[in-house]
């Protein structure tokens, strides 16, 4: 595996990788690498010849009250982790690399549709943030496949915009969520969850389920699911910032009768962790 920070250099050995007539994968993290993002990489894998991951921790996704700085910045042991899953080039950047113009004085991607919605809502300007940096990844990689979780349910729809509006010639990989036996959701925040904190958080993607089952198998006006859903949660000793159904392809809410095609979305609060997790719902 290469590992490697500078633009030029990254441009000049995937050049040569395309003129082989090889496929890049891209797979973008922020590193504090988890068995979520392992599974991310098998995919891209499975996908293209040249797997390339980053690490980045992005500046411009971090609200005023979120702590960039104090970010998780565990760069030797995601490395490791890269080489161990079979990657092919970690590029790991610099601030200065990804903002020439610094962080708060370059272009931003704004994707209309998307970005004031729900997580946007609750963190004005992180999609933003994501739109930009994945922009920008996406000029210097020049990837064929790009592979995001669907755990980011939000992101992802953000980046299939953002591909589709710049006529990007890139196939975007949706990967399943990778999930603890109790259900929980891998994310980096579970590690800041003590014991019982992470066994009690299983009842978010319990309370998914049981959307998803009482759309199916009732008529109930979907507020109502809604509603008694987010209530479990306070049971639970949680605090909903949202407990939503929404159209799985944009979010919209759905029309009255409409019980097909949706996803469940869910974020709420545990102690001083902020959780997010979703479901997609078919029929
Ligand atoms: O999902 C993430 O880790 C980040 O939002 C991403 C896509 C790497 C952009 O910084």
């Amino acid at each position: 595996m290469q590992t490697i920070s500078a633009a030029v250099e990254l441009r000049s050995v995937l050049a040569e990788h395309r003129n082989a007539g090889r496929r890049i994968g891209l797979v973008p993290t922020m590193g504090n690498l988890h068995a979520g993002h392992r599974s991310l990489i098998d995919i891209a894998l499975g996908q293209a010849d040249v797997v390339v991951a980053t690490v980045f921790v992005n500046p411009t996704q971090f609200g005023p009250n979120e702590d960039f700085a104090r970010y998780p910045r565990t760069g030797a042991d995601d490395e490791a982790m890269l080489e161990r899953a079979g990657c092919h080039i970690v590029f790991m950047p610099t601030v200065q690399t990804m903002y020439p113009f610094g962080s708060e004085h370059g272009i931003r991607i704004h994707v209309p549709s998307l970005a004031h919605l729900l997580e946007g809502a609750v963190r004005p300007g992180h999609f933003d943030g994501v739109a930009t940096v994945v922009a920008k990844l996406f000029n210097l990689v020049g990837p064929d496949i790009a592979v995001f979780g669907r755990k980011d349910y939000q992101q992802l729809l953000v980046v299939r915009a953002l591909v589709a509006d710049l006529c990007l010639a890139i196939t975007i990989i949706d990967a399943p969520i990778v999930r603890a036996p109790n259900g929980l959701a891998l994310s980096s925040r579970n590690q800041y969850l003590d014991d019982e904190q992470r066994a009690r958080a299983g009842v978010i993607h319990e309370v998914l389920e049981e959307m998803r089952d009482r759309i199916g198998g009732s008529d109930e006006p979907l507020s109502t699911i809604e509603i008694e859903a987010a209530q479990r949660l306070v049971h639970a000793g949680l605090q909903p910032d949202y407990v939503t159904l929404r159209r799985a392809a944009d979010l919209g809410d759905p029309h009255s009768g409409h019980r097909h095609d949706l996803v469940g979305l869910i974020a709420a609060r545990l102690g001083s962790v902020r959780l997010i997790d979703n479901l997609l719902m078919p029929r």
